[in-house]
C-alpha cells in the first residue's frame, strides 16, 4: 500500500505576482483557462468542484462543468430538485475550485448564486445532444432509484413522449445557475511550499488585489 505521508512533489512550473496579474479577475481567468484548455495533460479543464451548504450548514461538494463565464460570473447547469439545487434554494451562496494540477494551479471562486434566465437555459439546452436532453427529463437527480433499469425505462417513456424529431424543451426543474464572484483566488505552486496566492476581492468601491500567505 502506498503511504500518502511520503508522497511529495516540488512545484516548479510557474510564478504569479501582483505586478504581473491582470487588472481584473476575468482577464486573468481567461489567460489561465485558455492555458488549461491548451494543455493536453489537463483533463476536463472546465470541470470545477462546487461546494454548497444545506439549511443546517452542512457542506456538500461535487463536480460540475463550467458552461459560460463573463463579468457577471460563472454559469453551470443542473437539476433544481437535486441535492445541490435544494441547497442553493436554502442558501444561495457557493464556492468552486478548478484544480489544474498538471499546471500546479488552482483557482477558487465564492459568491452569491442566482438562477439564469429561462431564455438562457433554453438556448444552452438546445445545444445539448438529444440523448442528454432526454436524460435530463428522465433522471430525478439525487433521488434513490431502484435500479439502472428504472432509469432506462424512464428514458424510453420520455423518448416516446418527444418522438424522434420534436425539439426537446428544458425540463421545468432543470436550468442554469450563475455564481457572481465576491472573491477569486489564483494559486500557483512554488518551491518549498512558498506558493503564490493572489486574490481579487470585491469591496464597496470595486476590486482589490491582495497576496495571501501560502
Ligand atoms: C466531470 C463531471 C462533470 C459533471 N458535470 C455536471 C454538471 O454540469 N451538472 C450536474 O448537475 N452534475 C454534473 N456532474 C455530476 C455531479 O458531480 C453530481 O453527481 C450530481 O450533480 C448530483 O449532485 P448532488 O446530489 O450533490 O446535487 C458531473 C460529474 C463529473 C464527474
Amino acid at each position: 500500500m502506498t503511504d500518502p505521508a511520503g508522497m511529495r512533489r516540488a512545484y516548479i512550473r510557474g510564478e504569479l505576482s501582483e505586478s504581473a496579474v491582470s487588472a481584473d479577475w476575468l482577464s486573468q481567468f481567461r489567460v489561465w483557462f485558455d492555458a488549461a484548455v491548451a494543455d493536453d495533460a489537463v483533463s476536463e479543464p472546465n470541470a470545477m468542484q462546487l461546494a454548497t451548504v444545506d439549511r443546517a450548514g452542512h457542506p456538500s461538494v461535487r463536480t460540475v462543468l463550467l458552461k459560460g463565464f463573463d463579468n457577471s460570473g460563472l454559469v453551470f447547469y443542473s437539476n433544481h430538485d437535486s441535492a445541490k439545487g435544494l441547497d442553493l434554494e436554502a442558501a444561495p451562496y457557493a464556492a468552486v475550485v478548478f484544480a489544474w494540477l498538471p499546471q500546479e494551479r488552482q483557482v477558487r471562486f465564492s459568491g452569491p448564486v442566482t438562477l439564469v434566465s429561462r431564455e438562457e437555459t433554453a438556448t444552452y439546452f438546445a445545444s445539448r445532444p438529444r440523448g442528454s436532453q432526454l436524460g435530463a427529463w428522465a433522471s430525478p437527480q439525487s433521488s434513490v432509484v431502484s435500479s439502472r433499469l428504472e432509469l432506462e425505462e424512464a428514458v424510453q417513456v420520455v423518448r416516446a413522449r418527444f418522438g424522434d424529431d420534436d425539439p426537446v424543451p428544458p425540463p421545468p426543474n432543470w436550468g442554469g445557475y450563475r455564481i457572481a464572484p465576491e472573491a477569486v483566488e489564483f494559486w500557483q505552486g512554488r518551491a518549498d511550499r512558498l506558493h503564490d496566492r493572489i486574490r481579487y476581492r470585491r469591496n464597496a468601491s470595486g476590486w482589490v488585489i491582495e497576496r495571501l500567505a501560502p
